[in-house]
């Protein structure tokens, strides 16, 4: 029987229909959520996200700016520049565009960015929150793959989840939640010497390399739930995950398509994010 296919569609319009619903009752409080977006540089792929961000904001009830700058911006003036939205009210999130211009510290910048409006959760504040099992705010990709997994009421507990992937905006914290929600993690990365003897025991596997093909259909137990973070592209152009997809999904439980599983639900989160920092914000 193939696999069941996780909607990331019709799920981020459940949770952005959640979302919009939060952002009106701090709107009609005089707090409309706020997100701030900055984008460095001329990188089209980039411009196109910021894009999609600010748009969903609008769509679901959020104040929103974009700020675009020159890639010859310094770092000095962008670190002004969040300092200033650190301390606009109006404001509750503030996304860097990523990647910046090389003359630009990535680091300094996501440390610039006030705790309480890190709605990437890049920062090593937020980061050490996850690890210490604290509440915080955690990074848009991997909070949305848990709510994939989530929908599917498998319960994680005593589960095993293998993560393929060790970046710091997905592997990572994606390791930590399933940790966090009592699953047995193994992380592997392009150092294992044999992925597939670890994805054949897995319960679930989370895929964020960035290669098509790197889970193929003799590498998953029956019946596993398989989430795709990878966006690329086959040799015909067409849009593609990590997964052999069309093999996996013959032997998988469930499994999330590309396009249309994790994307929708990273913006989705950062939503999610901006009105939890917002709601924070109100009990200060
Ligand atoms: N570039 C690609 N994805 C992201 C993201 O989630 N946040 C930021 N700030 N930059 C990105």
């Amino acid at each position: 029987m193939p696999a069941q296919l996780i909607d990331g569609v019709a799920l981020s319009a459940q949770l952005r229909a959640q979302v919009a619903q939060r952002a009106a009752a701090l709107t009609a409080k005089g707090q409309q959520p706020g997100l701030a977006v900055i984008l460095v540089g001329e990188d089209p792929a980039s411009a196109v996200y910021v894009r999609n961000k600010v748009k969903a904001c609008q769509d679901n009830g959020l104040h929103s700016v974009l700020e675009r700058y020159d890639a010859t911006m310094t770092q000095a003036a962008l670190l002004q520049r969040i300092h200033a939205l650190n301390a606009d009210p109006a404001i509750h999130g503030i996304l860097v565009q990523m990647p910046l211009p090389p003359h630009i510290d990535p680091h300094a910048v996501i440390e610039a960015i006030a705790t309480a409006k890190d709605v990437d959760g890049f920062s090593v504040h937020s980061a050490g929150t996850l690890v210490a099992g604290l509440p915080g705010l955690r990074p848009a990709t991997p909070y949305g793959c848990m709510k994939l997994i989530e929908s599917t009421g498998v319960p994680l507990k005593g589960k095993h989840a293998v993560v393929i992937g060790r970046s710091n905006t997905v592997g990572k914290p994606m390791a930590l939640l399933l940790l966090q929600a009592n699953a047995t993690v193994t992380v592997c990365h392009s150092g294992t010497p044999d992925i597939g003897a670890h994805t054949r025991q897995a319960d679930v596997v989370v895929v964020a390399v960035g290669r098509r093909q790197t889970l193929t259909a003799d590498m998953i137990k029956p019946g596993a739930i398989v989430i795709d973070v990878g966006i690329n592209r086959n040799e015909a152009g067409k849009l593609c995950g990590d997964v052999d997809f069309a093999a996996v999904q013959e032997v998988a439980g469930w499994i999330t398509p590309v396009p249309g599983g994790v994307g929708p639900m990273t913006i989705t989160m950062l939503l999610a994010n901006t009105v939890d920092a917002a709601e924070a914000a109100q009990h200060d």
